[in-house]
């Protein structure tokens, strides 16, 4: 009795850890050729909380705030604004359901006089976020090649 018990709790157990999808996704072949970005990557709740790891990380770092006009946007714009703004438009570029309402990348970023080092140190620090979430390879370089089309718009220092 106890035992079917438990074989019935594990297999409850199972099935929502199934359907609700805790941390990212891994996605095996199959999926991948099926389901959106933003489906494997598990949907809201796992990008959001990448998202606001992410800028959490960005915006104490110490090399992108030697540009004193990062340094100083970083001073006036709430963590909170970036991550609402972040999240939804990685949500809807993914796939999913949201709508970016935010400026253009080269409107939001214009003033700031970001350099190619800049860049390459977000990548850096992007890498080690979604590493440290267990974000797998394909989702990963797939995450890259959407940031890396924003590129020309962002970065226009020399
Ligand atoms: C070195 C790279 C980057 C740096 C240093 C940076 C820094 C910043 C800063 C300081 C702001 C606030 C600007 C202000 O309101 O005065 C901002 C806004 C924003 N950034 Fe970035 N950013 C970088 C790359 C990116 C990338 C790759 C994306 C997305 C693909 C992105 C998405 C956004 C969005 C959505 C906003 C808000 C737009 C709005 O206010 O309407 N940023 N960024």
């Amino acid at each position: 009795m106890l035992s079917q018990r438990l074989k019935f709790l594990s297999m409850a157990l199972f099935f929502i850890m199934l359907v609700s999808g805790t941390g990212f996704a891994y996605a095996d072949s199959h999926e991948r050729d099926t389901k959106s970005l933003y489906s494997r990557l598990g949907g809201l709740q796992p990008i959001s909380v990448v998202v606001s790891d992410f800028i959490d990380v960005i915006v104490v770092d110490d090399t992108l705030n030697a540009n004193p006009a990062i340094d100083a946007a970083r001073k006036v714009v709430p963590s909170a604004y970036l991550k609402y703004h972040v999240t939804a438009m990685v949500c809807q570029v993914t796939g999913g359901p949201c709508k970016y309402h935010g400026r253009t990348m080269k409107d939001a970023h214009s003033h700031l006089n970001i350099t190619e080092k800049d860049w390459q140190q977000m990548v850096v620090l992007f890498k080690s976020v979604l590493d440290k979430h267990g974000v797998a390879e394909t989702e990963q370089q797939e995450l890259m090649t959407i940031v890396g089309s924003t590129k020309a718009e962002i970065v226009t220092a020399p």
